[in-house]
Order: C-alpha cells, then structure tokens, then sequence
C-alpha cells in the first residue's frame, strides 16, 4: 500500500512506501461501514466532547505549522487522562488505526499531522502535580504548554532550562518527543536533560512510568530517554516529569559582526559565562523590521546576541565597534524579539514554497560551512534566504523559498552537511519532511536497530506511520 504524505499541491515529498504487511489496516482502506464501526468503537471509550468527526472542526489540527503538510484523519480524539487514552490505544491496537499525536503542532518537520487513522492532540493532559520543592522538579501533562511551565516554575522562584519562541503553543510531551533545544542548550542542555521521568501509552494499550523522581535508579534500560526524541513513533507521552533550575541573572549584549569567525572570536572572550548565543544575518534583521517594527541601529553582515552571566567586562566591549547592551527588560525584550520574530516574519514575508533546514556542523566548520550554505542558496530561483540560528549550537536554521516545489535543492544542502559531518537535523527532528534523508545521519546498523525497536514497540506500525522512518 502506498501512503503519500498528504502535503499541499505546491510540495512533493519523496512518496512514503510501506509493504502491505507493515502499513496499519485503517478505517479509510475498509470503507465507509468499517468508519462508522470504528467511530462507535472510540466513542464507547471517550466522552462525547472528546471525538471530533466534521471536517470544520477537525480542520486546524490537519495542517502544519509551515502550511506545508497537510492531513487526513478518521477523527480528533482529545483524551484528558492516562487511562483515557490507554483505552483509546486498546481499540486502535485491536482494528490497526493509525494514531498520529498531537501537541501544540508547531512542529516543523510535517510529524504533527496525521496522514490517516486517529489525530491525537494532547490538549486535554494539562495537569501539574508533585512539585518537590527540595529537588525542583514537577511532574505536568503532556499538554502543557512551555509558557504555562514557565509560569509555574516563575511562581516558585525556579525557571525551565529550555526556552523557544512557539512557547505559548508548544507542548512539554512535544518538545520532549522531539527533543527540543531553543536558546539555552549551551548552558543548560537540550529537552531530555531536563526530563527526569516519563508516563506513556504503548500502542498495545500498555502504561508505562518512568515518573519516580529517584535522583538514582540504575534498573535497566533508560525508557525515559528513549522516549526522548521518539517523535510519537512509540507511544503517547501522557505526563512528562521535569528538573526546574534556579534562576540565571544575565546581561544580553548585541555584536555587529563581519563573519562566523568573528562571532565565534567574540564568544570566546566570554566563554563559561555564556548563557545564550544566536546569530541572525542582515536578511533576517531586515525581515523582522518590515513585519515588526523591529531594527537595531547598525546593519552588519551578521548580528550575534550573547547573554552573559554575572559581571560584564565592559573592557572586552570596548574593543568592538558596533555593541548594544540591554540596560533593562525593556530593551532585553526589543533585542530578544529581534531574533524570536525571525521564523514568523519569514513566513509573513514568504512568496512560494518556503523551504525550512534546521542543521549543525562540527564547531571547527562553522565558518567554512556558512560559507558553503550562502554559495549553495545563491542561485536563481532560490529567493528570501535567510540563515540564523544557535550559533555555539553550531545550529544554523535555513529558511529560503522557490517558485514551485524543489526537492533537489533541499537534497543538495542536506547532502553538503552529511558531508562536512553535520546533522541534518540539529533539534527539530525528522518528522516526515526528512525520514528519506534519515541515512545522511545515521549508519545502516544504526537505523537497523532503531527500526527493530519501533517494531517491537508497535509491531503493527500503527504510531505516526511516516514519521522518522520512510
Ligand atoms: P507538535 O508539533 O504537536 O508535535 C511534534 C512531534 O512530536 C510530532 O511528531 C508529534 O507526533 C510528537 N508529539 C507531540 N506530542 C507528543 C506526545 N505527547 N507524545 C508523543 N509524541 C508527541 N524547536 C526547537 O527545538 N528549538 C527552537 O528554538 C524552536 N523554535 C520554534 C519557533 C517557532 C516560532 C516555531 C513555530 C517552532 C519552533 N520550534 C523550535 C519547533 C517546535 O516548537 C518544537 O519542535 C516543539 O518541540 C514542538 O512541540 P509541539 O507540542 O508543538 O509538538
Ligand atoms: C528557532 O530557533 O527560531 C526555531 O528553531 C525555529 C526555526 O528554525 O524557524
Ligand atoms: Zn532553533
């Protein structure tokens, strides 16, 4: 059976192909009688409110952020409780329907949105519980938002180690699914370090917690990492338990800079005191000034943002021409908004089909690699390029569009970062957009044993058909 990506008419991912053995028997392959059956399955273990059926409603959860990937689905099924969508996996397991779950679908890898079968959104796990005020750590639902976190955490004299700007909509099950990174990874790590403990629903039904809160617990495999990144291919992530960290005072301070090397030297002179370093290029800049409003007083090649903890060495700031220090949460916000507005003021901006390429290099290739990606994107047909990113991440972000749909040039920049060592995705996952570039990252072994776990997980292939693996 084949299953294409139900993706808008302007792009043509590569065709995902599964053999019939593995492809989940769902509701849309067996007729109308076999839907209504099915449907009625679901409703006897949800509550009426819980199962959305008419294209109006469901429409919003079955298009991406990007407005690339666009969905189907048999129904939305929003549970609120761990034994909810236990029952849930139970029917689904039992008559082979596809599950695609949902967070805050910010996603941007086209993972969020189911192909077939059911969509999952997690809206409904919202809980915060067992806060432990001695070791800083909260267990909350997958639902959650990243803000609602961040206001919990704020009320207890405690902050959230990962920090993005789609935090009013992105979800603690999603960004731990993806293993989010966002701006303090330098500093604090990426998602799963901030995952102490994990509740989820295998596709069988099953519950499994990691959610203990043990400081220690060396009993066997790490399932709590493992479903850290797993990007809903192996089960619902219903409660998440997290590490909360004192807060950090740090001053922001803007460079205009020449190059990747440049912005890499000044870092250096500050290095251990680095709470965040992202670097945006003059497009970028010129972007978030048309769509918000939003400039800074001198137009470099590249604008680097360093937040710096403790004292500031105003000497070091001295041997730069073009600096701005934020002197007080006004500014700090302005500057901030400078380098968060980027994505959506692209996407404001966007005429074509616009193309995302989240990737890292190995610091040491940085420069030359910046270099390679501006040569590469400098071509006709290729317009609005804009690189930034979480620059001591070695994490650009590439946002650039075409006229029509272009797989080639997406494979061509993915295959130059394979080639200087990179990742071809650096914190946002595989989704969909590059499970046919998966080999580029992983070696064979590699993705052998991974789909080895995923089938002993979900034998019938029923979570996320499509998504890390093509
Ligand atoms: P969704 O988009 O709903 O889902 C993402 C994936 O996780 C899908 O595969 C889905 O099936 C799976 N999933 C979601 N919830 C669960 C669950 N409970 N159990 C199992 N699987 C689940 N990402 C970064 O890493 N760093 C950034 O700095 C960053 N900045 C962003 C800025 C903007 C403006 C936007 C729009 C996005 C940004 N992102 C960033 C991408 C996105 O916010 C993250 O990938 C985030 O982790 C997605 O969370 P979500 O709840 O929206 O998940
Ligand atoms: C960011 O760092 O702004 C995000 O990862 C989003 C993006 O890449 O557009
Ligand atoms: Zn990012």
């Amino acid at each position: 059976m084949r299953v294409s990506a139900y993706i808008s008419q302007s792009f043509q991912y590569p065709q995902v192909m599964y053999d019939d053995a593995r492809m989940p028997r769902n509701a849309s392959d067996t007729g109308p009688m076999r839907e209504a059956e099915l449907i009625e399955k679901i409703r006897e273990v949800l509550p009426p409110e819980a199962v959305l059926t008419s294209p109006s409603t469901m429409a919003g959860y079955l298009v991406d952020w990007t407005g690339n990937f666009h969905g189907d689905a048999l129904a939305v099924v929003r549970p609120s409780s761990t034994a909810e969508v236990s029952a849930l996996m139970h029917v689904c397991s039992a008559h082979g329907v596809a599950v695609t779950t949902q967070g805050g679908n910010t996603g941007l890898v086209g993972g969020s949105v189911s192909l077939d079968g059911l969509l999952l959104s997690t809206a409904h796990l919202s809980g915060i519980e067992d806060f432990d005020a001695s070791s800083g750590q909260v267990t909350v639902g997958a639902g959650v938002t990243l803000a609602q976190l961040q206001k919990f955490a704020f009320g207890h004299n405690l902050e959230f180690g990962v920090d993005l700007a789609a935090r009013d909509s992105a979800t603690i099950g999603g960004m731990a699914a993806t293993n989010a990174g966002g701006i303090h990874v330098i500093a604090n790590g990426m998602m799963r370090k901030q995952v102490v403990g994990v509740e989820a629903v295998l596709p069988s039904g099953d519950v499994i917690s990691t959610l203990r809160g043990l400081a220690k617990d060396n009993t066997g495999y790490d399932l709590t990492q493992l479903f850290c990144g797993s990007e809903g291919t192996l089960g619902v992530i219903t409660k998440v338990r997290v590490q909360l960290h004192r807060p950090v005072v740090s001053t922001l301070v803007v460079f205009g800079v020449d190059s990747i090397t440049e912005a890499l030297d000044i870092c250096s002179g500050f290095l251990g005191s680095i709470f965040a370093a992202e670097i945006i290029d003059r497009p970028s800049v010129e972007s978030v000034n048309r769509v918000a409003g939003i400039s800074i007083p001198f137009a470099s090649a590249l604008h680097l943002l360093i937040e710096v903890r403790g004292e500031l060495d105003f000497d070091v700031l001295g041997q730069h021409d073009n600096v701005i220090v934020a002197l007080d949460a006004t500014d700090r916000e302005k500057l901030w908004a400078l380098r968060e507005r980027v994505t959506e003021s692209c996407a404001a901006e966007q005429v074509g089909v616009s193309h995302k390429l989240d990737v890292s290099f190995p610091q040491n290739t940085l420069g030359d690699a910046y270099t390679q990606l501006c040569d590469l994107l400098d071509r006709d047909g290729v317009t609005q390029v804009v690189i930034f990113g979480h620059l001591l991440d070695g994490n650009f972000h590439l946002f650039f569009t075409t006229p029509a749909a272009d797989q080639e040039i997406e494979r061509e920049v993915l295959e130059l970062v394979a080639r200087l060592g990179g990742s071809i995705s650096a914190e946002h996952g595989i989704g969909r957009m590059k499970a046919a570039y998966l080999h580029l990252s992983r070696g064979e072994s590699e993705i052998s044993m991974m789909k080895a776990l995923k089938s002993a997980i979900d034998p019938q292939g029923i979570m996320n058909p499509g998504v890390l693996f093509i």
